[in-house]
């Protein structure tokens, strides 16, 4: 989605901004732009494409300043061109950069154009800096003008403003989209995630919903959403400039495959004492709700949904824990029947997933008295919106495909299983027992990732094929969901997951040669019946890429290509498939030449409806 860097300094800012917007690439963007104020005019620059393309501009034809503003553009309103590009301006004096969509943009642009106002965009944005101009001309100060203009806005936003009559004045406001400040010394920043301003500063000030503010050089005044001067903390990131490099990788997303065991013990770090799980690794108040709460209902979208979807096998099958999951984007909207004693879960990588959020806030409409998130971004909306938080902790995933967010979802989730299940029929012998696999697993998880080169070369067989079935059955088969999802999203490769015993039900008629169908067989009380399953689709001709540790029987069969994977306990298996599964989708990209961290259309941080 949309990214904004800006800044106010006793420097040049335009080699910062350019970092900064590098640095958000990866949410996944179709333009850049960038503006300063130099000598009491705006210059602008902005380019289709990349930020090195943006970059290449500057270089040809530089401009300085220190105030400036820059963005990265997702399209929503208007196709991806230069026209369309942030930063937009008005009357020649305002700038402004924008991540959110405003809702009512039409009726605001009807209005602004009877008042003489001209368009250049077809954004919702430009509807913004066009309002801020015409409010100027009635209170003739930029803090002023931007208060005024917010009400008139429906919608989300995060915005960066400022007025080349006020180059000593940056504002920065948000509701609904992520904003954060970052404090230098001598110098502010804003950005829509911390990554961008790592190189020039580690304090950070989180934005509140609606709140707005005006930065100096020298000082910073923030108002919340009723107006009132308010002081929000400063917080020290441990995160450093070099956190979010590739290192000796290729890609982010193969970086982040291979950072699975780390991240897993970095997730379960510090959370037990000796062998037992600690409920406060999910807040003070932790014991307290889990001893209220009667069924579990999980919300999340994507992947973080798929890790949903393995849990509530886990939290009914293990401890007899009700639990529902849906995608959050239909939860919002669908006026769910919902019980107070409900325990919300969302799961999120980034935190500012808009549905998921919406989900959480019509849920708590709803009466839900208790909310937990599972998420890897710290002081991200749904961390501070949710009465029980349990961090990942797998470090930035850049790569828009999610892999060691997914994998530590599914350990926090088994954590949460157990924290719950242990108020309903979850037995000491199970916990004993999903504790020690989750010890074991960085382990089982450095063992599986010795299959790459194999996958690589499996990979080939993927190059020229339009279409995939994935398989899977019990947990598995949110795993093939999740292998099909990460198939489609980094080669577009169409590919679709099915509980097998689904398959006579109509995908059976798409088996041909040309369709290879992965199938993640693990040796469990569903092999054999996930067995004949195969035998269907050899038998018309499919081609098979069969995932397991146990043996298939008549074994040479031609259509059938067996990859070995290491035994491991049926409760953390679904966590061991789901690697090779990256790694293959991981290699087709490579070898279709795709944009494996950056894929089309794609956004990191689903920030938007
Ligand atoms: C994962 O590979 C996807 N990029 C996407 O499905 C993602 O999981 C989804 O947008 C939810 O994001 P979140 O975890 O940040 O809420």
């Amino acid at each position: 989605m949309c990214g904004i860097v800006a800044g106010i300094a006793q420097r040049n800012v335009v080699p910062i901004l350019i970092e900064g917007l590098k640095r958000l690439e990866y949410r996944g963007y179709d333009s850049a732009g960038l503006a300063v104020i130099d000598q009491g005019e705006i210059y602008r620059k902005r380019e289709l494409g990349k930020v090195k393309g943006l970059e290449a501009l500057i270089a040809a034809d530089p401009i300085q300043g220190m105030i400036g503003i820059a963005h990265t553009r997702w399209a929503t309103h208007g196709k991806p061109s230069t026209q369309n590009a942030h930063p937009h301006i008005s009357s020649q004096k305002v700038a402004v950069v924008h991540n959110g969509i405003i809702e009512n943009h039409d009726r605001l642009r009807t209005s602004l154009q009877q008042n003489g106002y001209q368009f250049t965009s077809e954004t919702d944005t430009e509807v913004v800096v066009h309002k801020i101009a015409e409010q100027l001309a009635i209170d003739n100060d930029l803090l002023a003008a931007v208060k005024s203009t917010l009400p008139h806005l429906e919608g989300a936003y995060a915005l960066g403003v400022m007025y080349s009559d006020r180059p000593d004045t940056l504002i920065a406001c948000r509701k609904g989209s992520p904003l954060v400040i970052g404090v230098g010394i001598g110098e502010f920043f804003i950005a829509s995630d911390i990554a961008a301003l790592l190189p020039v500063t580690q304090r950070f000030i989180f934005l509140e919903d609606g709140d707005v503010a005006e930065l100096t050089i020298d000082n910073l005044v923030i108002y919340d959403k009723d107006g009132a001067r308010v002081e929000r903390p400063v917080v020290e990131s441990q995160l450093k400039a070099d956190s979010v490099d590739k290192g000796k990788y290729r890609h982010f997303m193969l970086k982040e495959i291979y950072e699975q065991a780390w991240a897993v013990s970095e997730t379960l770090e510090g959370r037990f004492i000796g062998n037992r799980l600690q409920d406060s690794a999910f807040g003070h108040q932790a014991a307290e709700v889990f001893d209220q709460i009667k069924s579990v209902q999980i919300l999340a979208c994507g992947t973080s949904y798929h890790a949903g979807l393995v849990a509530r096998y886990w939290f009914e099958k293990l401890a007899r824990v009700p639990c529902s999951i849906e995608v959050a984007s239909e939860f919002r909207y669908r006026n769910p029947v919902i019980s107070p004693d409900t325990l919300v879960v969302t799961i999120s990588q980034s935190g500012e997933t808009a549905d998921t959020l919406a989900a959480l806030q019509e849920a708590k409409k709803l009466g839900v008295k208790h909310s937990l998130v599972i998420c890897n971004a710290p002081e991200s909306s749904l961390v501070r919106e949710s009465d029980l938080v349990m961090m990942t902790r797998a470090g930035p995933e850049i790569g828009v495909a999610s892999t060691k967010a997914f994998t530590t979802q599914l350990v926090a989730l088994l954590m949460l299983v157990i924290a719950v299940g242990r108020r309903f029929s979850l037995t000491k012998e199970w916990e004993e027992l999903i504790v020690s696999e989750l010890f074991g697993l960085p382990g089982n998880i450095e063992k599986v990732l010795q299959l790459d080169e194999t996958i690589e070369q499996l990979s080939q067989r993927f190059a020229d094929k339009q279409n995939a079935l994935f398989l899977g059955r019990g947990t598995h088969y949110p795993i093939a969901m999740e292998g099909a999802l990460k198939l489609k999203e980094i080669s577009y490769i169409h590919a679709e997951a099915y509980p097998a015993g689904e398959l006579k039900h109509g995908p059976l008629a798409l088996i041909d040669a040309e369709m290879p169908v992965v199938t993640v067989a693990p040796n469990n009380n569903l092999l054999e019946k996930l067995k004949s399953n195969i035998q269907e689709v050899s038998a018309r001709g499919g081609q098979l890429i069969v995932f397991m540790d146990g043996a298939l029987g008549e074994s040479d069969d031609e259509n059938v290509q067996i990859i070995k994977m290491p035994s491991v306990a049926n409760i953390i298996s679904p966590i061991i498939y789901t690697i090779p599964l990256q790694l293959l989708s991981y290699h087709v990209a490579v070898l279709k030449g795709t944009d494996v961290d950056q894929p089309r259309n794609l956004a990191k941080s689903v920030t938007v409806e």
